[in-house]
């Protein structure tokens, strides 16, 4: 985590870096600090908090220089202090950096052994007196990043500044990304391309493992102690105008009003224009495959829980869907032919590569369900399928998870298909109930006034239960994602027939229980679960359509009715009232539905 940018530029640096800095926010927002050079000299300002408290002090006192480095800050060593806020500074080096040096402690263990005093806690402030003690030892800046590398362990980026080379940055790149940006006589670098939109659409990614030399002319990319490798320049698919809010309140409002176009442009990624079908990608595209495997962290680990549904129902293959962190730690055991899908909006959750990195070492082929095209896994793994939601800023994923499952929904009836488990009949059924999912979550967005009354209610809770069965299930874990984080009120998603097995006891009248239940074959159960919160005076909030509210439904205050839909593409309809759900409760009691506390978006750390 933490955000990334450095310029090299003929334009006061500061301005435009914190700029990038606010597009780099999703990452960790603890503290923020930028460094320039001017006369030779390095310049700092740092400040703890988001990055408007930066903004006030550089507006305070500003940053001179047309060349620098800046930060927002996710903690991993050390608390969200002034003191520990990048850059971090030793003699003529300032360094920002994302990730973790793992071997820091050795490393500074023998930096105070000769003398070296530290100033912050900080894993990174070890490679600032590094890179230093060699620069101040007579090696060029170049040389002592070649010699430093090889010392380095763990998953991290970083960006070097020095004084005395106005044209210079040093760029670090292991696992954590790291983008390069070319300008006409500038220089960028930045954790993604994003950041970087407004200044340039010329990009080069570093790859893992690489490491580069900034100036304005140019870059030049190594590996290891200093081996030089060609990187290949791209044109960015994103344009500065997919990076605003337009006329929201929030980047999550404008996202989850998003979602018929990411759920249409994902379904024209996906079905092929002339005969309306899915094709399956590589590797899922062999015969036979014994068993699928999706890892997956938070939100996109229950678009996987859906997908083992359809996996399983629709195309009849094993399927077993797996918390990326606790796969890879794990003695699995995987069949041979196996595929493993990973599915990440980010494309850069640590766990989730590493699990990826695990199923390729015991011989699984990878295909990657991925919103960002340039990311890591993307590129690690055998097959690729784009979800089309475009950029996604806010911390809560919204329409990624909308895209994720129209994804897996689709590539399920092609496989269904392809193995002749699902007749034509029923597929040209689902594809159709797919291709109508746009306008129906449009209707869906148009319930704000019951959404908001609703919203009041799970403000004011100090617990919340969410309920769903079969394909509801992961969409009410999903709802009490969505409400935890960005409300922090406390809420657990259970499958709803294990409510009798113990949640039930925390009913009362106190506890609003959220249940999924469009009509669908587990309805009937569902209803029963519903009476029995009802039993014990508990306050139901019912989602479901108009035959659910019909059967079930005794307080319109407290029933959302969405339109109808196949009950296979439900899950997807039914992702807008939890997101909403969530989204006004955090509104209402005031928090930072973008930035919530102690969250970053793009989780790379284990
Ligand atoms: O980028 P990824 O999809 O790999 O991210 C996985 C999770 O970190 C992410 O879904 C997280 O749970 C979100 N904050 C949920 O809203």
């Amino acid at each position: 985590m933490c955000g990334i940018v450095g310029a090299l530029t003929g334009r006061p640096a500061a301005p435009l870096m914190l700029d990038a800095l606010r597009r780099l926010e999703y990452r960790g927002y603890d503290s923020a600090g930028l460094a320039t050079i001017q006369d030779g000299k390095l310049h700092r300002r740092r400040a703890a908090g988001k990055l408007s408290e930066l903004d006030a002090v550089v507006a305070a006192d500003p940053l001179p220089g047309t060349s620098g480095v800046g930060h927002t800050r996710w903690a991993t060593h050390g608390p969200p202090t002034v003191e520990n806020a990048h850059p971090h500074i030793a003699g003529r080096v300032a360094v920002v950096h994302n990730g973790i040096i793992e071997n820091y402690a050795e490393l500074k263990a023998g930096l105070k052994a000769d003398g070296v005093t530290f100033t912050s806690d900080t894993d990174t402030e070890v490679v600032a007196h590094l890179l230093d003690r060699a620069i101040r030892a007579g090696q060029t800046p170049q040389a002592a990043m070649a010699a430093l590398m090889p010392r380095l362990t763990g998953a991290f980026a970083f960006v070097v500044l020095v004084a005395g080379e106005d044209d210079l940055l040093l760029a670090a790149r292991r696992v954590s990304p790291l983008a390069i940006g070319l300008g006409d006589g500038e220089a960028f670098v930045g954790s993604d391309a994003v950041a970087l939109a407004p200044l340039t659409r010329r990009i080069v990614y570093l790859e893992d493992g690489d490491w580069a030399v900034l100036r304005r002319s140019g870059v030049e990319v190594f590996r290891d102690a200093g081996v030089p490798v060609e990187r290949r320049e791209q044109i960015s698919t994103v344009s500065a105008a997919m990076v605003g809010k337009g006329n929201y309140r929030h980047f999550m409002e404008k996202e989850i009003h998003e979602q018929p176009e990411a759920i249409a442009h994902t379904l024209n990624a996906v079905l092929d224009p002339g005969t309306g079908r899915a094709t399956v990608p590589y590797p899922l595209d062999a015969p036979d495959i014994p068993k699928i495997t999706i890892v997956a962290a938070g939100t996109s680990y229950y678009a996987g829980l859906a997908a083992r549904y359809w996996f399983e129902s629709l195309a009849g293959i094993a399927t077993e869907v797996e918390l990326a962190s606790e796969f890879r730690d794990r003695d699995v055991v995987l069949p041979e032919r196996g595929v493993t899908i990973a599915v990440t909006q980010s494309g850069e959750s640590l766990d989730t590569l590493m699990a990826v990195r695990q199923a390729k070492a015991l011989g699984q082929r990878i295909l990657a369900i991925v919103n960002v095209p340039e990311s890591t896994i993307a590129r690690e793994s055998d097959g690729v399928l784009l979800t089309r939601a475009g950029p996604e800023f806010g911390v809560a994923s919204t329409k990624a998870t909308a895209a994720q499952l129209t994804a897996f929904c689709a590539l399920a009836i092609a496989l269904g298909r392809a193995n002749g488990r699902l007749s034509e009949e029923r597929a040209i059924e689902l594809r159709d109930a797919l291709a109508g999912l746009p306008s129906r979550v449009g209707e869906a967005l148009h319930h704000e006034a019951r959404y908001v009354r609703i919203a009041h209610d799970l403000a004011r809770a100090r617990d919340v239960l969410y309920l769903g069965r079969g394909l509801s299930y992961p969409i009410a874990l999903e709802g009490a994602l969505k409400l935890k984080e960005i409300t922090y009120v406390h809420a657990e998603g259970y499958a709803a027939g294990e409510m009798k097995h113990g949640p039930i006891a925390l009913i009362d009248e106190n506890v609003p229980v959220v249940i999924v239940a469009p009509t669908d074959r587990w309805f009937e159960k569902t209803a029963s679960n519903v009476s029995e919160v009802r039993a014990r005076g508990g306050r139901v909030i019912l989602l479901t359509d108009a035959a659910g509210a019909e059967r079930l439904g005794e307080s319109d205050d407290h029933v959302v009715v969405l339109p109808t839909v196949d009950p296979v593409v439900a899950p997807i309809l039914y992702l807008v009232p939890v997101q909403l759900l969530a989204y006004y409760a955090a509104v209402e009691k005031g928090t930072d539905a973008d930035q919530p506390r102690n969250l970053a978006k793009s989780v790379t750390v284990e």
